[in-house]
């Protein structure tokens, strides 16, 4: 089997989707530059049947990028697959993205139709589709709590009605790996070279990467994810993490993306820019805190040697480099290193006096910043030269 996994971009689609995340036309053209630099394969652009502003971005983005792979969203009705096809219009490589719910749940209580009134206008969508676009994606909304039998059912009956792609997406972030990579499998062996599988997780257990990975081990060949992991209630998988795991533990996972992982950290710092807020400190792959040491031991570690305790190299994913925190847990090493920076040649008496007092204020801070260690350094070179020129004044004397 093929080892190439699609990387299909939902960041302008499921990720603007999501509070404090909605972007211009401008905005989402911007980011797509970013994202068409990063390499992805397919670029969600937007729900044209949602706004004019969506609509208006799927056009500007095909027209912008004619080389890429642009997606429209549609839900599977004769209304929202023209105006996916009319905004794709001028794409050089279109693709009509549909989808229906079906579960049960959903089919009781949100569409209130029949397994098979939903599998009649599935194959009614993607055949209407396949007349404006020879590319169909068809998603099986809340797949992963599906009856598999059924899904089984759905998904042979898009394929024959047109589609390329099965989407099979845990829409609620409720399923775990070993069952979501079975359920996959079994899509997999069902439809076997006839559509690529993609997988579509979200993150309401924290385990929308975890998910996507065992589904490319089932054999799924495309994956949905976001810039940061955006998107709905808890977001989705994040690019950077599925990516970078797939890359860092090829062993492990022996899939090849076509992702420049060096523009990793740029497309994360543009997005933040671009929407209300950006990931947390402590976030994979591109928060603040993932290349930063501040624990004394791992401050050592990482001066003797950056692999003691940085499995993936700063620069790789496009951070410009590690960042030593000097806090209350840091060492002395880290702390010489600093001031060297900073432009202080100390001998071991001045680091030992600069130490102690560093330690003494950052007990009481969450961390320090460079004026505040220069100043420490300047006061306790002055008393310890102070100190030497008194000991040598007395010792001349014969005290
Ligand atoms: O989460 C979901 O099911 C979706 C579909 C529209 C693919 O976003
Ligand atoms: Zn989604």
């Amino acid at each position: 089997m093929n080892n190439r996994v699609w990387i299909f971009d939902t960041t302008l689609r499921d990720g603007e989707q999501s509070p404090g995340c909605s972007m211009t036309v401008p905005e989402k053209l911007r980011m797509a530059g970013k994202l068409v630099e990063l390499g992805v394969d397919i670029l969600e652009a937007g729900f044209p049947i949602a706004s004019q502003g969506d609509f208006e971005a799927v056009d500007a983005v095909s027209r912008e990028f004619p080389w890429v792979q642009v997606a429209a969203l549609a839900r599977s009705t004769r209304l929202d697959v023209e105006r996916a096809g009319q905004a794709l219009q001028h794409a050089r490589r279109p693709r009509i993205h549909t989808f229906i719910a079906t579960s049960d749940i959903h089919l009781k209580h949100k569409l209130r139709k029949s397994r098979q009134q939903v599998l009649d206008d599935a194959v009614a969508a993607v055949e209407l589709a396949r007349s404006y676009v020879d590319d169909v994606e068809f998603s099986a909304e809340d797949g992963a709590r599906t009856d598999p039998e059924y899904l089984e059912q759905i998904s042979k009956a898009v394929v024959a009605a047109g589609a390329r792609t099965v989407n099979i997406p845990d829409t609620v972030g409720y399923s775990v790996p070993e069952e979501y990579g079975e359920l996959i499998g079994r899509i997999v062996r069902v439809l076997g070279d006839s559509a690529v599988v993609s997988v579509h997780c979200h993150d309401d257990l924290g385990l929308a990467v975890a998910n996507s990975l065992a589904a490319v081990q089932a054999g799924a060949r495309q994956i949905e994810c976001t810039i940061n992991g955006i998107g709905e209630r808890s977001g989705n998988c994040s690019l950077e993490e599925v990516v970078m795991v797939m890359k860092t533990r090829h062993d492990k996972y022996p899939f090849d993306t076509g992702i420049h992982t060096e523009h990793l950290y740029p497309a994360s710092q543009l997005l933040s820019s671009i929407i209300s807020f950006g990931p947390q400190p402590n976030k994979a792959i591109v928060g603040r805190n993932a290349f930063a040491h501040e624990a004394g031991i791992h401050q050592d570690g990482y001066l003797k040697e950056p692999t003691t305790y940085e499995i993936i190299s700063p620069k790789s994913v496009g951070v410009p480099e590690s960042r030593l925190v000097l806090g209350k847990h840091s060492g002395r090493h880290a702390l010489g290193k600093r001031c060297e920076e900073l432009g202080f040649t100390l001998c071991r008496d001045e680091l030992d006096l600069i130490y102690k007092e560093i330690t003494a204020l950052a007990d009481n801070k969450k961390g320090l910043m460079d004026e505040e260690i220069a100043q420490i350094a300047r006061r306790c070179q002055q008393q310890y030269a102070e100190a030497v020129e008194k000991r040598e004044l007395a010792h001349s004397n014969g005290d």
